[in-house]
């Protein structure tokens, strides 16, 4: 089966913001008197900002009404907001801008499936916007991950079906929602967290588009 375009999730996956989104909510967390750890987090990534406070509250067995969260999830993005807020190039992580150049000069398409709302700032600032063909983000949902829709709509803004995208995901609501929706997914980290993947790989050090195609060959 060939493959003619890959989507990218962008936290984790992209660029090292998942450690900014830990420490913005372990602040939250923190203030509303919840304890939240490094394993708490995991479970957080690939949710939405609504789903990731869901998540706290629940953890601390609180009810709150719709003003007080959505002032949270402000805080909570104003926090974040200032921890990314010097990010450039540098925090690309290994080897995926080489491994899309490479895709880009093979003819595919490349796309972006990401829950966060913030995504298109975050490629500004790294300078990759402009090497997606389709960017999908958490303002062009209406159902999040593990929901399949981000990664639905990118392969239909590509004008193509899921089985000819691979989808790259490092969080296990993000593989089950690539799964899910009928693409092939390669899961970004470690083997225990992401076992629905297709693989995983630890990143993208090592790994070039011969590679992805010999194992889906
Ligand atoms: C996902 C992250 O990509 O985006 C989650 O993995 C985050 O941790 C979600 O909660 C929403 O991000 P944002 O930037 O809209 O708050
Ligand atoms: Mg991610």
């Amino acid at each position: 089966m060939s493959i003619k375009a890959c989507i990218f999730d962008m936290d984790g996956v992209i660029v090292d913001s998942a450690k900014y989104h830990f420490v913005a909510w372990q602040e939250l967390a923190k203030e509303i008197g919840v304890k939240f750890t490094e394993h708490d987090n995991e479970q957080l990534k690939g949710l939405s900002r609504v789903d990731s406070l869901e998540r706290i509250l629940k953890m601390g067995n609180l009810h709150l009404d719709n003003d007080t969260k959505l002032a949270l999830m402000d805080k909570k993005n104003q926090s974040y907001l200032q921890y990314i807020s010097s990010m450039n190039e540098e925090e690309i992580l290994p080897g995926v801008g080489e491994f899309i150049d490479e895709l880009m000069a093979a003819g595919m398409k490349v796309a972006l499936g990401s829950s966060s709302r913030n995504a298109t700032v975050i490629l500004e600032r790294i300078k990759l916007l402009s090497k997606f063909d389709a960017i999908i983000d958490g303002n062009k949902v209406t159902f999040s991950k593990p929901d399949p829709e981000v990664f639905l709509k990118g392969a239909e803004a590509m004008g193509l079906k899921p089985k000819d995208c691979v989808v790259f995901e490092d969080a296990s609501a993000g593989v089950k929602a690539a799964i899910d929706g009928g693409f092939r997914c390669v899961g970004i980290g470690e083997e225990q967290h992401l076992n629905q993947a297709n693989f995983v790989i630890p990143g993208f050090q090592d790994f070039r588009l011969n590679d992805l195609i010999q194992r889906f060959k």
